[in-house]
């Protein structure tokens, strides 16, 4: 082996280190874009009274950082899950006249419990604990 050989090996060894090293930044950044950390919901909020949530319906709420939508069933029920969709995180939307979830970025569909359905979307939405006290609708961390 030269002397210009190795100093070529100990060069091309540099290289990709550095390369690797400043690549790092890049790649966690990709990682964070494809599976996005799970957030937590911090404190509680008032949605309203129960006598106001009409059957079928919805509404989009900040609680936090992220959005939450509440969904009044049918039957008078109240549930509510965190509106980013679990594909890429774009606010998700009841559609009344289909009984689902829909996320319009990509088409993901769940269903009334927030499992998935159809579209690139593979985990739940993530639900969110309601309480109902003094006929008010809270909905809150854990
Ligand atoms: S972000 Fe909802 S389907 Fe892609």
């Amino acid at each position: 082996m030269s002397k210009k050989t190795d100093r070529r090996t100990v060069l091309n060894r540099i290289l990709y280190f550095w390369g690797a090293i400043t690549s790092l930044p890049i790649i966690s950044a990709i990682i964070q874009f494809i599976y996005p950390p799970a957030r937590t919901f911090i404190g509680s909020k008032v949605i309203g009274s129960v006598n106001d949530m009409q059957p079928n319906t919805s509404t989009v709420v900040q609680l936090g950082e992220r959005p939450v939508i509440v969904i009044t069933k049918d039957t008078g029920e109240t549930i509510a899950f965190g509106a980013n969709c679990t594909h890429l995180g774009c606010v998700v939307g009841f559609r009344e006249e289909r009984g689902d979830i829909y996320c319009a970025c990509h088409g993901s569909i769940f269903n009334i419990d927030g499992q998935p359905v159809s579209g690139p979307a593979k985990r739940p939405l993530e639900k969110i604990p309601i309480e109902i006290e003094n006929n008010q609708v809270t909905i809150t961390t854990v």
